[in-house]
């Protein structure tokens, strides 16, 4: 059986290497395939790209499609954090250990890159000759809905309306759920389709994908507490410097620990309800809450 490092030391490389090519393939000027090239280089845990495989993998399923979907979705989370990161949302100068991407090119071009980041993955999708057309549109569609405005999108405008005045913990969920949990939520769903996966076994996927999408958020929450600047390859104590309502700011720490637990029993009870050995996805949950970046 894999566990979770020899998982990530085999399949990383790999996940980079088709994103990177799939980058270098397009025709588009020189300057914006640096810019888009540079933040996905940067690093990253590549913990989405790795849901999409890792539920493949549960399946029994060859990865090759995954890598090409991963890659997708890699890009768009890619974007999410470019964007994020500009001056007019969260003002970041450091992402990955690195300038963010507007310190290195500038606004408009990082503000571009971003959109190149955010586009290209749907015609990388259309254009998966291995899929059929059903598997394809349904991808799309996932996709859609997850980066856009029912998904991280929205989640990010209710987020930023979180620092001018204080959210109820039910719209803090509904931030979490959609700014973070709608891309791993793609992620893990996206592994399903790619799998062949009965509805059953989608909806238990589901229901473990939303507790991880909660989890994550939650943990990322906690890390800009108690993490370095180094650690985190970006700026510690943003979140209690903008005033913006987390799950710490709104339970205190060891209230916004115990949601953490909760969260991450409940991904692994969803888990004990498939039919076979769910140990690479448990030891994935178990990653994103134990992590330290
Ligand atoms: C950071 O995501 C932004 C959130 C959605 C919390 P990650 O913590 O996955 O960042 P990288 O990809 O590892 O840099
Ligand atoms: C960002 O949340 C979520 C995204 C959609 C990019 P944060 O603003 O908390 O992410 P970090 O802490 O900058 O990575
Ligand atoms: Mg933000
Ligand atoms: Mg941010
Ligand atoms: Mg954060």
């Amino acid at each position: 059986m894999t566990t979770l490092k020899e998982f990530m030391t085999q399949e990383m490389p790999k996940i980079e290497a088709v994103m990177l090519r799939l980058v270098e393939d397009i025709q588009a000027p020189a300057m914006l395939k640096e810019a888009m090239s540079y933040s996905l280089k940067a690093g990253g845990k590549r913990v989405r790209p790795l849901f999409v495989l890792a539920v493949m993998d549960h399946f029994g399923k060859n990865h090759d499609n995954g890598y090409v979907v991963g890659a997708a979705v890699e890009m768009i989370h890619t974007y999410s954090l470019i964007h994020d990161d500009l001056p007019s949302m969260d003002n970041d100068d450091y992402r990955r250990g690195k300038l963010t991407n507007h310190k290195v090119y500038g606004e408009a071009y990082a503000t571009l890159a971003g959109d190149a980041l955010n586009t290209l993955p749907f015609g990388i999708i259309a254009r998966m000759n291995e899929l059929s057309a059903t598997q394809k549109v349904t991808l799309i569609e996932l996709l859609s809905v997850a980066a856009g405005a029912e998904g991280m999108v929205g989640g990010q405008v209710l987020d930023i309306d979180g620092e001018t005045r204080h959210l109820t913990l039910d719209e803090l969920v509904q931030v979490h759920v959609n700014k973070t949990g709608a891309i791993l939520r793609f992620s893990i769903e996206s592994g399903a389709v790619l799998a062949g996966a009965s509805d059953e076994e989608r909806a238990i996927l589901r229901d473990y994908a939303y507790h991880i999408g909660l989890a994550f958020q939650i943990k990322d929450d906690i890390l800009d507490i108690e993490g370095t600047t180094e650690e985190l390859g970006k700026t510690a104590g943003k979140d209690v410097a903008s005033d913006k309502s987390t799950y710490p700011a709104l339970l205190t720490l060891d209230g916004a620990k115990e949601k953490l637990d909760t969260h991450y029993k409940e991904a692994l009870a969803a888990l004990g309800k498939l039919p076979s050995d769910s140990t690479l996805l448990e030891e994935l949950a178990t990653y994103i809450v134990k992590r330290n970046k």
